[in-house]
């Protein structure tokens, strides 16, 4: 894997932004960092509850944070958990952000290595959106 694959310093915050998870649940702790096209870039935890099914990912906060902030257009998304084998946004969070950019680039990492990168489209093939609806 070649830097230029990706942007490492989204990694990094997501690494960082990892930290805050809460995940008391699970233990299993996420980061997201997701820039947009405008270059900001918004960060997410996974967020449990006692209530365990309410729990949101990580990659969803950063997405919530962004369009709160106006942003609408994805650019690249890192993620980030402390697993071995590649930690993938779950189909949940594929069709959420796929709303917004079927182009994002996903990065999956880890603490210390980048697993993969691969545009949102290679992991949501034939997603439901909103030009479905109108036909
Ligand atoms: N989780 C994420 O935040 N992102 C992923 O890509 C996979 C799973 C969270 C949800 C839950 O809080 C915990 O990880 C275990 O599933």
């Amino acid at each position: 894997m070649t830097e230029q694959d990706y942007d490492l310093s989204l990694v990094e915050g997501a690494r960082a932004a990892r930290k805050q998870a809460y995940a008391p649940y699970s233990n299993f702790r996420v980061g997201a960092a997701l820039r947009t096209k405008s270059g900001k870039v918004f960060y997410g935890v996974n967020v449990e509850n006692a209530s365990y099914s309410l729990a949101i990912c990580a990659e969803r906060s950063a997405a919530v944070a962004a369009v709160t902030a106006g942003e609408l257009e994805f650019e690249e998304i890192a993620v980030v958990a402390d697993t071995e084998r590649p930690t993938t946004p779950c189909g949940a969070c594929r069709q959420f952000l796929i709303e917004f950019s079927p182009t994002l680039k996903v990065v999956v990492a880890n603490t210390s290595k980048v697993h993969f990168v691969q545009p949102l489209t290679a992991l949501l093939p034939c997603a439901f959106d909103a030009d479905t609806l109108e036909s």
